[in-house]
């Protein structure tokens, strides 16, 4: 599966382009610097960028401009360093078979690799101190068996997304900032073989005439990865890491992203069982969001969460959790959400939790709000709460249900309590900006009104977005629910009315 017998495409080429574009390789060092030490890596993305091999010409506007003096001794040994590396990788590669690594544990080829290494080196009559050959060591396993240079970024966990942009550009996200890192692959080859490496570990395969793939890390990273021809300048792949900590509702109050009186309405609805939409654009905190929410649902409900690839992180006993399947390489097994969710409804649930509300899956989910299953909620990918309904009719038009435009909109008013809207400003701060209720039909008109929104008031000196929630004051359509659930005054506090 690894190395290059197991993926014909890509893995042959790849000790080949080793020797050849990894020369001048700036990547073994920053690689593994960045694992100790998060904070300095925006600096070293502009101390490093003179070690870049020098035969690669495209990207080179990517780098900075001025570049400060880098210290011509170590630039040397870093060279020398890669170039051991190379030339240490090639023999291992001529040395090993890779079929019967695969039957070790990681370990155990660890442990093999470190023999095998060492006897090259002093083969090789190399002179080495110990630090380095470990390092050299350790990058051979991550190539081998890991996901290469990215390895030790995937190790860190204030890492919350990673992006890389064709072999010379890898972005991580760390505390909702964007950074460029020095990381860098040998190229290209190097790049997709790891790429192929992880999406086989779900059966599926990444290549031209399939050049778009969604996969997971074993840790539960999200992976997509876009080969080129589409990608034009070299393969893209994204991992939206795992987060074990997931944040709470009292996290996002420290954090700002609502108020006290947000957090109790919210609490409220999640409590009182109103069928929620939580509607923002990707990476605003929607499943952050639903992972809050159902953290006030009462521990005795029955739960079935139906998920792209389990995220949520429910802490009732009473929980099932489901999970999509993609097709296998002949295009076969495929289990798609609306597969779930019709499913779920034969499993007697009490709720049903759709983790991303995509498809036709939409109609199905609807119809379970609509038929007792109260207290369902999905997210949803749109701008605003009126454009997260046109996205439902959307879909549910795509599914090729062939409903007159009324009576879907009534099922829809019928369905939906509430659709709170998560986004990311432009300080890149996350906030919950709207809470709205879906009050009914005006005519063909489904009517929604606000009952939180979040103001923007103007920024400070450091370009930073001041605002606040705002109330407007309404009386929800849910406050006789709220009181039969014993939580009227509750509702009254978050709503600060006298009541
Ligand atoms: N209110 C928030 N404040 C700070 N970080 C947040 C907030 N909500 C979510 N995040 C972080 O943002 C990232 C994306 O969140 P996620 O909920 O997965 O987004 P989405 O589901 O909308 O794509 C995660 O790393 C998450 O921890
Ligand atoms: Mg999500």
């Amino acid at each position: 599966m690894f190395g290059r017998r197991g993926t014909p495409q890509t893995g042959g080429a790849e000790p080949k382009a080793f020797g050849s574009g990894g020369t001048a390789q700036a990547k073994p060092q920053p690689a593994a610097k960045a694992e100790p030490a998060p904070a300095p890596v925006a600096k070293k993305a502009e101390a490093k960028p003179s070690t870049k091999p020098k035969s690669k010409p495209k990207k080179k506007e990517a780098q900075p401009a001025e570049e400060p003096v880098v210290d011509a001794k170590s630039k040397a040994e870093a060279a020398k360093l890669d170039e051991i590396k190379v030339n240490v990788f090639n023999d291992l590669m001529e040395a090993v078979d890779l079929a019967e690594l695969s039957a070790l544990t990681p370990e155990q080829v660890r442990e093999e690799i470190n023999d095998m290494v060492s006897e090259i080196i002093s083969m090789r009559g190399l002179v080495l101190g110990l630090t380095d050959q470990q390092q050299v060591i350790a990058d051979i396993c991550n190539d081998i068996l890991g996901l290469g240079p990215i390895e030790p970024l995937l190790a860190r966990d204030d890492i919350a997304d990673l992006m890389v942009n064709g072999p010379d550009v890898v972005y991580i996200e760390v505390d909702g900032k964007m950074e460029l890192t020095p990381i860098k692959f040998r190229d290209q080859a190097q790049l997709m073989n790891i790429c192929q490496r992880i999406v086989s570990a779900v059966g599926r395969r990444v290549d031209e005439s399939s050049p778009i793939c969604d996969a997971r890390l074993a840790d539960g990273s999200r992976v997509n990865v876009i080969a080129p021809p589409l990608a034009i300048d070299g393969t893209a792949l994204t991992i939206r890491k795992f987060k074990k900590d997931k944040l709470t509702l009292e996290n996002l109050l420290q954090f700002g992203s609502i108020s006290p009186e947000l957090k109790t309405l919210m609490e409220v609805v999640s409590h009182i069982r109103l069928n929620t939409l939580i509607s923002g654009g990707t990476g605003s905190g929607k499943t952050t969001l639903l992972n809050c929410m159902t953290g006030h649902i009462d521990p005795n409900e029955r739960i079935i969460t139906c998920e792209d690839s389990a995220e949520l992180q429910l802490q009732q006993p009473h929980v099932i959790r489901l999970e999509t399947r993609p097709p296998n390489l002949e295009g076969k097994g495929e289990v798609t959400m609306r597969d779930l969710v019709k499913n779920c409804l034969r499993m007697r649930p009490e709720r049903i939790i759709v983790g991303e509300v995509r498809g036709p899956e939409a109609f199905d989910l609807l119809q379970a709000m609509n038929t007792g299953h109260d207290g369902s909620m999905g997210t949803i990918h749109a701008n605003n709460p009126r454009e997260s309904i046109s996205r439902v009719e959307n879909m549910i038009m795509m599914g090729g249900y062939n409903l007159p435009s009324r009576a879907m909109r009534e099922q829809i008013s019928g369905a939906v309590n509430i659709i709170i809207q998560a986004s990311r400003l432009r300080d890149s701060s996350r906030k919950i900006t709207h809470l709205t209720e879906v009050v009914g039909m005006e005519g063909d008109i489904i009517t929604l009104q606000d009952l939180c929104v979040y103001e923007i008031e103007g920024e400070d000196s450091n370009g930073k977005i001041i605002g606040r929630h705002k109330f407007s004051g309404l009386r929800p359509t849910f406050w006789e629910k709220a009181k039969y659930y014993g939580l009227e005054s509750k509702l009254a506090e978050a709503l600060q009315f006298s009541s």
